[in-house]
């Protein structure tokens, strides 16, 4: 299958925020794989023509990070983080609990290509641990129930609504919005939540301005890059 003419139009659109072509390499290379599942040879050529850079070179960047897919894999991959915290606090059983209910193990897909399970890294959303993921949003403060609960649900076809952003999409659509393409959701969800803002109020109490100011900022750049 060749990449289709919407999908090379909106990596020339992406091509042109990136004062050097090879900075826009993984954006398109998420592009890509929002039009093929994966990361084939075509989207590799296609890429290396319009960043101008060798086969060779984005070849080495697909298979180097975990996010660019070697093969299809289910409608929804559901990551389970199983960084130290998470992993204390409950994604280690979790995760045990899912392999269990779904019979399949990590980069494995559900018979009825429903749910690809996939054990992530830290997501840096620790103050909702155990976190999961599905198709990249947001699951904060799981539980073994609960993760089995939207598992069932992803693979019944039903809608689930991240914790702190839209209603779960396809895996390609949320490549396509991690490669910059407006999506129009940045007003869904909420992320200034108390437990997140706790380390900014204690600044503040403690009239550490400078502090306070650098997590203020923080809490912008985290808003808008949601
Ligand atoms: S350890 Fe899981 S989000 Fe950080």
């Amino acid at each position: 299958m060749a990449i289709s003419e919407t999908t090379r139009a909106q990596m020339r659109e992406v091509l042109v925020d990136y004062p050097r072509k090879r900075s826009a390499l993984m954006p398109l290379l998420h592009l890509a794989q929002a039009d093929e599942g994966y990361i084939s040879q075509d989207s590799i050529v296609v890429v290396s023509e319009m960043v101008e850079l060798t086969e060779a070179e984005v070849t080495a960047v697909s298979s180097f990070y975990t996010m660019y897919l070697k093969r299809e894999s289910g409608r929804v991959r559901v990551g389970v983080c199983i960084n130290s915290l998470c992993a204390v606090l409950g994604g280690d059983e979790i995760w045990d609990s899912l392999v269990d209910h779904c019979g399949v193990g990590n980069n494995q897909t559900t018979d009825d290509g429903a749910v690809t399970l996939e054990r992530i890294e830290c997501q840096a959303a620790c103050t909702h641990a155990p976190v999961m993921t599905a198709n990249w949003e947001f699951l904060d403060d799981m539980t073994v129930e609960k993760a089995k609960q939207v598992v069932d649900d992803l693979r019944a076809g039903q809608a689930v609504q991240s914790t702190r952003g839209p209603v779960v999409r396809t895996f390609a659509d949320a490549g396509r919005t991690i490669a910059g393409v407006d999506d129009g959701l940045t007003a869904e969800g909420e992320i200034r939540d108390d437990r997140m803002l706790a380390g900014l109020r204690l600044a503040q109490a403690n009239g550490d301005a400078g502090r306070s100011a650098e997590a203020e900022r923080q809490g912008a750049v985290n808003v808008k890059g949601r």
